[in-house]
């Protein structure tokens, strides 16, 4: 018998429900601290965005689970369009013991990989210990406690919530290319079909050659591991930098020191190819916030 990821209906939303209130239950018998309530109108929502999934064993569901591609509420500032952001996860209890858990995190770490994001992400209360370490023992590190927002913009359950923030960083370290393959640049190119979001090409001593294309500007970043370096092959890009700005056309080059800040822009597409240690931007779905 096999699990299966797939994208949640509304069909499914009496068992949805179902999960939610007895995960609810299991926290106040427990003592736990949880979730007083749900927001059936967010559950719905990630619905009709396809976000929400469900992990299904023939007829039953083993669990729920939220994603989304940006989260500058709770995260701000370190918000970067690199990571899938994990929420609402519901396990039901009838399948304890599955490790359900890890199942969707494998498959997050697929779908990340696929989409060259650098993280995985998820927030949880900040006062549930036990929960914390559950987390940490799949490999994620805690980064901080942050107080969200009374907003109607968040679930009803997670408004003015004091949650722990958590990351997993993905490994490339084993993405493993046919070192006798030919590549062509302008094929790949043309299977890109997301701005300012990186594919990776090769490896080559430790570098990876990632292609990436882009429209319009991206947030000012800096990158304190890497230099970042750029080869303009079709366009017109401009890389600004805080005290100046460097046009550059088809054929130039050019690295960005770590630590610099910068933020490209390109007023038709461009598609460029760059060299670093790692991703260090994803693609967009929910907002324009990126940083190649
Ligand atoms: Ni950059």
């Amino acid at each position: 018998m096999q699990n299966e990821i797939i994208n949640a209906t509304v069909k499914d939303l009496p068992i949805i429900y179902q999960l939610f209130e007895e995960a609810i239950h299991f926290q106040r018998k427990n003592n736990y601290v949880g979730w007083n309530s749900y927001d059936k109108d967010f559950i719905k929502a990630d619905i009709n965005n396809g976000l929400l999934y469900k992990i299904t064993r023939n007829e039953d569901i083993l669990g729920i689970f939220s994603i989304c591609y940006s989260d500058e509420l709770i995260w701000r500032e370190n918000e970067n369009s690199d990571a899938i952001y994990l929420h609402r996860i519901v396990l039901n209890q009838r399948f304890k013991g599955e490790k359900i858990f890890q199942k969707i995190l494998d498959w997050s770490i697929l779908l990340a990989k696929e989409k060259k994001l650098k993280s995985i992400r998820m927030d949880t209360w900040a006062d549930n210990e036990k929960i914390i370490s559950y987390y940490k023992s799949y490999g994620f590190k805690f980064i901080e406690n942050y107080t969200t927002p009374a907003t109607e913009d968040l679930p009803i359950q997670h408004r003015n919530l004091r949650v722990a923030l958590l990351q997993l960083d993905i490994d490339y370290s084993d993405f493993s290319f046919d070192s006798l393959k030919k590549i062509n640049i302008k094929q790949e190119f043309a299977t890109i079909n997301l701005y300012w979001s990186q594919k990776i090409i090769g490896k080559t001593n430790g570098q990876l050659i990632k292609l990436a294309k882009g429209k319009g500007e991206i947030k000012w970043h800096k990158h304190d591991d890497q230099d970042e370096l750029f080869i303009l092959y079709k366009g017109n890009l401009t890389i600004q930098l805080r005290d100046r700005k460097i046009e550059m056309y088809e054929g130039d080059m050019f690295i960005v020191p770590k630590g610099i800040e910068h933020c490209p822009r390109a007023d038709e597409e461009v598609e460029f190819l760059i060299m670093g240690l790692s991703v260090t931007s994803g693609s967009a779905v929910c907002n324009r916030n990126n940083s190649i």
